[in-house]
């Protein structure tokens, strides 16, 4: 893509500049490369404008240069929960949230390309799991890019999903099968693909990530969180593999431009980031600490929460701790940060820090972090490689099976 400057008719006429438009997936693993990429195109010259759902709506008071567009769901609010495994919510989720903006999303869109005092409309960027947005945008003359927010790796898993159904891999009807490799895809075992674990949501599943795929196949380019050098074989089967453009812009995190200094590392967090622990790890030894972050969707069971607890004491190393609201399976994201086991704070005798968020990418890259025990969701797994901090990997559900392969086999 050209930089605004070289189309702009004059830089520094906020009118006049090329305009990206942006939807992100409204996730924090998927909000927070969208706003690194949007951070990355201003800084080109480029005016942004971001369409986002009033679910996990960002706050628009952070990023005073950026135009937001709040898109209603015309009352049919997709519940961001649903019965039996996460992916299986989640993917329930991306379809009703399809469904409900589609028509709210193309009566605001057709306003913006009206409005030419916005400045010319470059194109939209949305996440690739909005297929139905790409394609009303389309509709109405607006070249579309997809942003996919995990690895290349990941999304080769995507295109060869109808292969790997074809050949029996899935859906997984037997347990015993899980570790079997998958030839096609090393180092991929199969129960490291992004499948549901529940043969009932297989068909869905399936059905998301043909949209994905299409959402890449219909639009003018990929865009990927990663780069060649981690990633250099899996690019390359891609860039033969598809019909358009891959480009690789990552790590978005290392390549945006910092925020301002009044703002925390990431103005795109959905809560609120515990900035004392920053203080906390000031006063520890080099390379002492356990950071402990299982992200912002993986849940665990009350009785997984009393393990990992004691797991941690048992290491008898300083730690620091993400236990965010709603970790605990079955409670709401609203509910009060879940308490430790009786005779935990005894048990390790003050050499922890326990908070609801951190400031992530702060505390990875703090001299005092040693390791990271991770879900593996991608942006994690960036920000651990990108610090130099060594991960324990546990992974959860989603992509994150097959992040820890590679953590651990690449
Ligand atoms: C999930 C998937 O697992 C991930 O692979 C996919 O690409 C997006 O959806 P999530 O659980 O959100 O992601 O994990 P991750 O991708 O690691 O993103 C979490 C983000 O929140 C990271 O950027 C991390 O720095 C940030 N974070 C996490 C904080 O800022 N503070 C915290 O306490 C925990």
């Amino acid at each position: 893509m050209d930089t605004a400057e070289e189309t702009a008719i004059g830089t520094g006429d906020r009118r006049r500049r090329r305009r990206v438009l942006l939807f992100p997936l409204p996730y924090q693993g998927h909000i927070n490369p969208m706003f690194q990429l949007a951070g990355l195109l201003h800084s080109r010259g480029f005016s942004i404008t971001v369409f986002h759902t009033h679910l996990n709506a960002p706050d628009a008071s952070l990023h005073p240069h950026y135009d937001f567009v709040p898109v209603h769901d015309g009352g049919a609010r997709p519940a961001a929960d649903s019965p039996d495994d996460t992916v299986h919510a989640t993917v329930e989720h991306i379809l009703a949230l399809n469904r409900a903006y589609e028509a709210p999303f193309r009566e605001l869109l057709a306003a913006v390309l009206d409005d030419n005092a916005g400045g010319s409309v470059a194109c939209l960027v949305a996440d690739a799991h909005l297929l139905t947005l790409l394609d009303v945008a389309r509709g109405l003359g607006v070249p579309t890019l997809a942003l996919r927010t995990g690895s290349a790796a990941c999304f080769r898993c995507f295109t060869a999903f109808p292969m790997l159904c074809d050949r029996g891999y899935l859906p997984v009807n037997d347990t015993s099968q899980l570790h079997a490799p998958v030839i096609e895809l090393p180092p991929y075992r199969v129960g490291d693909l992004p499948a549901a674990r529940s043969p009932a949501a297989h068909g869905r599943t399936r059905e998301v990530l043909r949209r994905a795929v299409t959402a890449v196949a219909t639009s003018s380019g990929l865009i990927l969180n990663t780069f060649d050098a981690l990633e250099h074989a899996e690019l390359a089967a891609l860039r033969r593999d598809l019909a358009v453009p891959v480009s690789d812009v990552g790590p978005l995190h290392m390549l945006s431009p910092p925020p301002p200094a009044s703002a925390s590392a990431s103005t795109s967090c959905l809560l609120r980031p515990d900035r004392g622990c920053l203080e906390w790890l000031d006063a520890q030894a080099p390379a002492s600490v356990l950071y402990v972050s299982f992200g912002s969707l993986a849940v665990m069971s009350a009785t997984d929460l009393v393990e990992t607890a004691w797991g941690i004491a048992s290491s008898g190393r300083p730690f620091l701790c993400v236990l965010r609201p709603g970790i605990i399976r079955g409670e709401p994201p609203s509910a009060s940060p879940p308490q430790l086991p009786d005779g935990f704070d005894a048990a390790t005798r003050g050499l922890g820090a326990v908070v609801a968020w951190a400031p992530q990418e702060e505390v990875l890259a703090h001299a005092a972090v040693g390791a990271f025990w991770t879900h593996c969701g991608w942006n994690s797994t960036l920000e651990a490689v990108c610090a130099g901090v060594p991960m324990l990997c546990r992974p959860c559900f989603g992509d994150q099976m097959g992040n820890a392969r590679y953590v651990d086999h690449v």
